[in-house]
């Protein structure tokens, strides 16, 4: 009724005002009425800095400084759904605490190519995964009167042509994989508001696309809350107007030029558009706003956030420390105190003189490199980074002697800040990839071959002179970036060569991946300790030297396969990743480690891995309930809601108990994977899909019982002549462990 009041008073114009920018993150208020604009930023990691409303060259002032939180990659790497709240619960405070209405986070895009330049962004290549924790994120975050803005929706899984890739995906396969978590964060979550894609799909652009905004999201997910546009996304005044995207944002100054600017107004004024299309745009912008407490009587007590407080940090670290992986550790790690401890040195009467210093030599661009002010759209101002390097040196003092290397050469960036990358992103030519054959990039590489002698010579000896030796390299944001696609999976800037010679000099070197997405690590059998780390987040180097010291026993597991080398990917065999046009989903249902399960290829490393300092026994499975359900009969909505379904109990087919026992003799913390295998069915299913986990800390010697829950959902498949998920009668398997390579326990249930 208040929004319909208040849409009776407003004008056509001041209607067309509040349903596109006239800055680059905001609209227009309606003063005479007391209506704010709604004030946008991005975004995942942290909110980003000022710009002004008609500029791309930051305001540069000192007051948005930020709390950079862990990307999502990094959050899924937690397995852990208490921190995907805490982390979307510091994020809205944060971007309240900046004066923000609509937080543009999180992405949630599948990961479906380890190539993706956004991937970083994103949580995982399972759809159960991203839903299970993009969910508790946005309650988090909206719990501050703060909107968050899932993105991208949909099927926006190449940055290659973004602009206007055209996406082709069966209809089962956008069920199942590329919209679960999508109807998970309006239905379950409900997120104030949802940004489409660039991309087009299946031939219609996602700003304009009546399958997936009309019929999916709003008429099938009864979706009342803001569409807002990627920025520059929206390709027309009629189409869109007559869409249900609700506002038009964009990169370019000319706002009262946008299409659902002046040109609608005037599309309005001739009776070529109905007025309302637009009345149902601002109905639903209205709606956010009272949701928000920007309107109404509950205004005066919206929350007032806060930014860069001392809890934010600290939560920032409790992410990273989990988000850690240790891939491999044949008895190398930890770095124990009695290690590191000063040595006596003694005279020839056996007498100690003095003392020596355990040498560490640190070796890698990334160990002294911050990332938090790249990557496209997530780039933010840290408040600070500690950088591996700092965190290492502050946690051990001075009784360590550390030297450092840059180890390999990252040639310097030319014409930075010429244009700004979010200016020109509407071109393809800038944001499209790079030509290998250019004269640019030939000069580029023979910079970097000059200069790597160099500085390969100079980390060795720092090597041979050392006790024990980290490398700490991966990516940066020159590759896991928004607008560029990765050419490949390899380390950059001869790192694979760079590692062979410290492993050459130390058989016992730390390798440490830094990086958003995977890469090929070709001396992965050589090396006995590996840790993997995401983007993290202002206290990455803290966390970091906790786990290598020992201090933080590490308990991140993959959120997404490592493939042994590019070539095994399933993208790369159908050719249907990173081109330009049209692109044809043809993997299906198989992305990630649904396709190497099913095609027998053995990955690097498998989804779902990870390892601690200590031992964990999972056993003796037990089932508590099974309750079978109708053959062939469609679920019904709330059915189609995990989180629903899975709260409580009683709605559960399948529960189950396992036990957990820390067996080793230091504190940790296991992820008990549950997944299910259809053993007969009609349709063709993946060898097995995650469908229920939880992370348990335990003391040494502890043990615990947990308890998993498997709603029917859990045993669907989506079958497109009902139009529906259904279950069917059967046996199924239930494999649980500690990733989606252990298959060590087995219950069989009929249902
Ligand atoms: C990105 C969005 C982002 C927007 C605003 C676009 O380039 O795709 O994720 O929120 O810019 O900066």
């Amino acid at each position: 009724m208040k929004i319909e009041d208040l849409l009776r008073q407003l004008t056509l114009q001041e209607k067309i005002d509040m349903i596109h920018g006239c800055g680059f993150f905001r609209t227009k208020a309606v003063e005479r009425l007391g209506i704010p604009g709604v004030v946008t930023s991005d975004g995942p990691m942290g909110v980003r800095m000022q710009f002004p409303d008609d500029s791309w060259i930051p305001v540069g002032e000192t007051d948005d400084y930020v709390t950079y939180s862990p990307s999502n990659s990094a959050l899924a790497a937690t397995w852990n759904p208490v921190l995907a709240y805490k982390s979307g619960k510091e994020l809205g405070e944060e971007a309240r605490g900046r004066g923000k209405d609509v937080i543009l986070a999180p992405g949630i895009n599948i990961k479906r190519d380890p190539l993706c330049g956004r991937n970083f962004e994103y949580f995982s290549e399972d759809p159960y995964l991203v839903e299970t924790l993009a969910v508790p994120f946005i309650k988090g975050v909206q719990e501050n009167d703060v909107a968050a803005c899932v993105k991208h929706f949909a099927v926006n899984n190449q940055e290659t042509d973004r602009m206007a890739v055209d996406t082709y995906v069966d209809e089962r396969t956008l069920r199942e994989i590329y919209l679960p978590a999508f109807r998970a964060a309006v239905k379950d979550a409900g997120s104030y508001s949802i940004m489409n894609a660039y991309n087009k799909f299946r031939g219609h652009f996602c700003s304009e696309s009546k399958e997936l905004l009309d019929n999916i999201l709003r008429d099938e997910w009864n979706y009342d809350g803001a569409v807002i546009s990627d920025w520059g996304s929206t390709h027309s005044t009629k189409g869109v107007a007559e869409s249900s995207m609700d506002m038009e944002m964009s990169v370019t100054t000319d706002f009262d030029d946008y299409y659902l600017a002046n040109p609608l107004l005037e599309a309005v004024q001739k009776g070529e558009v109905d007025e309302e299309c637009v009345n149902a745009k601002v109905r639903n912008i209205l709606r956010m706003m009272f949701r928000l407490k920007m309107l109404g009587s509950e205004a005066p007590t919206r929350k007032t956030g806060a930014y860069d407080t001392e809890e934010h940090r600290q939560q920032a670290y409790e992410t990273a420390k989990e988000a850690i992986i240790l891939l491999k550790n044949e008895k190398v790690l930890p770095l124990t105190e009695e290690r590191l401890a000063l040595q006596p040195v003694k005279n020839a009467q056996g007498e100690i003189i003095s003392a020596r210093k355990h040498k560490i030599a640190v070796i890698g661009h990334n160990a002294s490199h911050n990332h938090a002010s790249g990557g496209g759209s997530a780039e933010i101002k840290a408040l600070y980074e500690i950088s591996p390097l700092l965190g290492l040196k502050k946690a051990l003092g001075g009784n360590v002697e550390i030297t450092y290397a840059q180890g390999y050469y990252i040639p310097g960036k030319k014409n930075v800040n010429e244009v700004n990358w979010q200016e020109a992103s509407l071109e393809r030519r800038v944001m499209g990839q790079e030509d290998p054959d250019s004269e640019e990039q030939k000069a580029l590489r023979k910079e970097i071959e000059e200069n790597r002698e160099k500085l390969l010579r100079e980390a060795c000896e720092i090597a041979k002179d050392a006790d024990t030796v980290i490398f700490v390299g991966g990516l940066n944001h020159d590759y896991d970036t928004e607008g560029r696609d990765r050419a490949d999976m390899k380390l950059p800037y001869g790192q694979d060569e760079l590692v062979e010679a410290l492993l050459d000099i130390n058989t016992d070197t730390v390798v440490i991946i830094h990086a958003g997405s995977p890469v090929e690590m070709p001396w992965r059998d050589r090396v006995k300790a590996l840790i993997w780390c995401y983007f993290s987040g202002m206290e990455t180097g803290t966390a970091l030297a906790d786990v290598l010291l020992g201090r933080v026993n590490p308990s991140g597991k993959l959120p997404e396969t490592f493939p042994a080398r590019y070539e095994d990917t399933v993208t790369y065999k159908n050719g249907e990743f990173g081109k330009e046009g049209r692109v044809e989903y043809k993997e299906g249902i198989f992305v990630g480690y649904r396709y190497y399960e099913k095609e027998n290829v053995k990955p690097a490393f498998p989804f779902g891995y990870g390892l601690s300092y200590t031992d964990f026994r999972i056993d003796a499975p037990e089932l508590i309930k099974v309750t079978p359900f109708a053959d062939n009969e469609v679920l019904c909505d709330d059915e189609l809601s995990y989180g629903k379904s899975c709260d409580n109990k009683d709605n559960a087919c399948v529960v189950l108990s396992v036990q957990v026992k820390n067996t080793g003799a230091v504190a940790g913390a296991e992820v008990v994977q549950c997944y299910v295998s259809d053993l007969e069915c009609s349709a063709e299913r993946p060898v097995k899909e995650l469908k229920a986990y939880e992370k348990v800390f335990l003391e040494p010697g502890e043990s615990r019982r947990l308890s998993l829950s498997l709603p029917r959902r859990a045993f669907a498949f989506y079958d497109a002549e009902c139009r529906g998920f259904v279950t069917e009668h059967g046996e199924f398997e239930i494999i649980m462990g500690n990733s989606s390579a252990d298959e060590a326990l087995h219950t069989r249930v009929t249902l």
